[in-house]
């Protein structure tokens, strides 16, 4: 039998599994999308035709300044954080694009914004270039929310986690294009220096938009919205099978009698995901937004924006070398960790990479601030110190990248019932987004040196001693993963939200193991309970 999209059933064809990786490819240009974004500017405003076109000019001599011209620290973090705050709000609009026009055409409408953006920061004026950001940036994070969403929508319950895997993979692969890119246009001298690396946003967004329109919408959003034609019709490309085959009944029965659970509580606002009825709205949604804080909390964004300035000032010269190397790290540990989000389980990926991560940063630290230290009269770069420190940060990307990298997407994508999941995933999305603006915006203030003069900025200078940090951020993150986090691996997810109305979630593996052996469906759980209730009457 076809596992199909929602995957009731037990096996996955071969046809069906094609036409899974065909959907998943070009959804994951989403992450492609979002890692090339992220990635570019830090680049960019450094480059010399750039400043040149929108920096300030000074015949003082100024730290950082190229042909006199230099990017003030205000107009800086303006500059690189405004696409935060583009795509904080991004992924807040993913709930009504994603309910109201559809997975589908949602995606085409962040593309087509998202050009907007890309192409405003072609100009060079420094106003229409911020707004390009904040426009880019909405697009960015609508996509972010709408890729995860649509794709564990669509894929076969045994390998949506590889599937949803994906999505974190391109978002890798994204950063490391935009190094390449960036790599190969910055010694241009003329507006195609910085103008090359964003246009080249242009392709991302054209394929994406373009093959999210040659794909079958969401058959969970048809049925949520009373579409029953359309979902047969999407069901039926999505497992290959006749529209009035056995196997695309039974799906739509089980997602069809999911939603009419869900709908009999009628709870399906935003307040709605606050309140704890019977399918716990308000765990589930508490658990997306904190689970997406915690990914944050793990401190990759530091290594990731930070990382050239950072292993700088450690001590280690050939600072850009290590960052491409960590970035090579990061989308081959990623290859590895898709593979073993359906093997080893979520729960279990999650608990190890935070303890790996924690292990890690505080080795990291602690090496840093005895045998690596720099700082002090005489102190000399203790060559095996850094080696040390730089070995320990790829093992912790390895940990990211295998576990809290891409398990977080999935958790997200997999953990809502169907009437509040465009809600909950813009929520929890939402909160990805706000942490990353926070400790983006913060990590100067920690870490770097406190500076004098006119403009001068008191800091607490933590330099590599906010590996403490990030070492006890990472067991509050082991914390939370057992506390909060239920395996759901093999599961389908109507069977997923059986799962959260009948299970806690420490006993969430002995009660998905019993689902998978006795193949419990939510229609049988539901006749179940009705012979129940009419014995006892
Ligand atoms: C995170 C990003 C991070 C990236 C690194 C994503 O899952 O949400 O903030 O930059 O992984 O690979």
């Amino acid at each position: 039998m076809a596992g199909g999209a929602g995957g009731t059933g037990e096996g996955i064809s071969t046809a069906s599994l094609a036409w899974s990786i065909i959907m998943a490819s070009f959804a994951a240009f989403g992450g492609i999308l979002f890692g090339y974004d992220t990635g570019t500017i830090g680049g960019v405003i450094a480059m010399e035709d750039w400043l040149t076109t929108f920096g300030t000019f000074s015949t003082e001599p100024i730290a950082g300044a190229v042909n006199n011209h230099y990017l003030a620290a205000n107009n800086k973090s303006l500059v690189v954080s405004i696409l935060s705050a583009g795509t904080f709000f991004g992924a807040l609009l993913a709930f009504p694009l994603g309910d109201m026009v559809g997975r589908k055409w949602g995606l085409v409408s962040a593309c087509v914004i998202f050009c907007l953006g890309v192409g405003l920061q072609l100009d060079v004026h420094w106003a229409t270039f911020v707004v390009g950001r904040v426009i880019a940036g909405v697009g960015v994070g609508a996509v972010s929310c709408l890729v995860p969403m649509y794709q564990s929508e669509c894929s076969p319950k045994s390998i949506r986690g590889l599937i949803v895997g994906l999505y974190q993979l391109a978002i890798t692969i994204g950063a490391l294009l935009a190094t390449i890119v960036l790599n190969a246009t910055k010694n241009q001298h003329s507006h195609s220096a910085w103008r090359t690396p964003i246009a080249i946003q242009f392709a991302w967004a054209f394929i994406l938009g373009g093959g999210m329109m040659l794909l079958p919408e969401s058959p969970r959003y048809l049925l949520y919205k009373d579409n029953l034609p359309a979902a047969r019709k999407a069901l039926s490309r999505l497992m290959t099978r006749p529209e009035d085959s056995p196997e695309v009944e039974a799906e739509i029965a089980e997602i069809s009698l999911a939603l009419e659970a869900e709908r009999q509580l009628a709870n399906n606002s935003y307040i709605d995901c606050f309140r704890n009825t019977a399918n716990r709205n308000s765990f589930r949604t508490w658990t997306g937004i904190l689970l997406q804080g915690f990914q944050q909390l793990t401190g990759i964004n530091f290594i990731i924006y930070y990382g050239t300035t950072f292993f700088l000032s450690a001590g280690i010269t050939n600072a850009f070398i290590v960052s491409i190397i960590v970035s090579v790290v990061n989308t081959c540990m990623t290859i590895v960790g898709v593979q073993l989000i359906d093997r080893v389980g979520r729960r279990r990926l999650l608990l190890i990479g935070a303890l790996g991560m924690c292990v890690c940063e505080f080795i990291i630290a602690i090496v840093g601030v005895t045998a690596g230290k720099t700082t002090g009269s005489g102190a000399k770069v203790n060559i095996p110190a850094q080696r040390v420190l730089i070995a320990f940060v790829c093992f912790y990307i390895a940990f990211f990248a295998t576990s809290w990298g891409p398990v977080a997407w999935v958790i997200t994508g997999e953990i809502f019932p169907l009437a509040i999941r465009a809600k909950g995933m813009s929520l929890s999305t939402a909160s990805n987004w706000l942490w990353n603006f926070g400790i983006g915006y913060a990590t100067p203030y920690l870490v770097d040196p406190s500076t004098t003069g006119p403009t001068g900025i008191k800091t607490a200078h933590l330099a590599v001693k906010v590996f403490f940090i990030w070492g006890a951020t990472c067991a509050s993150c082991f914390f939370f993963a057992y506390f909060f986090i239920a395996e759901t691996k093999g599961l389908s997810l109507e069977q997923i939200d059986l799962l959260y109305r009948e299970s806690t979630i420490i006993g969430s593996n002995k009660y998905r193991q019993k689902m998978l052996a006795e193949n419990e469906t939510f229609a049988h759980h539901e006749s179940d309970k009705a012979d129940d209730e009419k014995s006892h009457v």
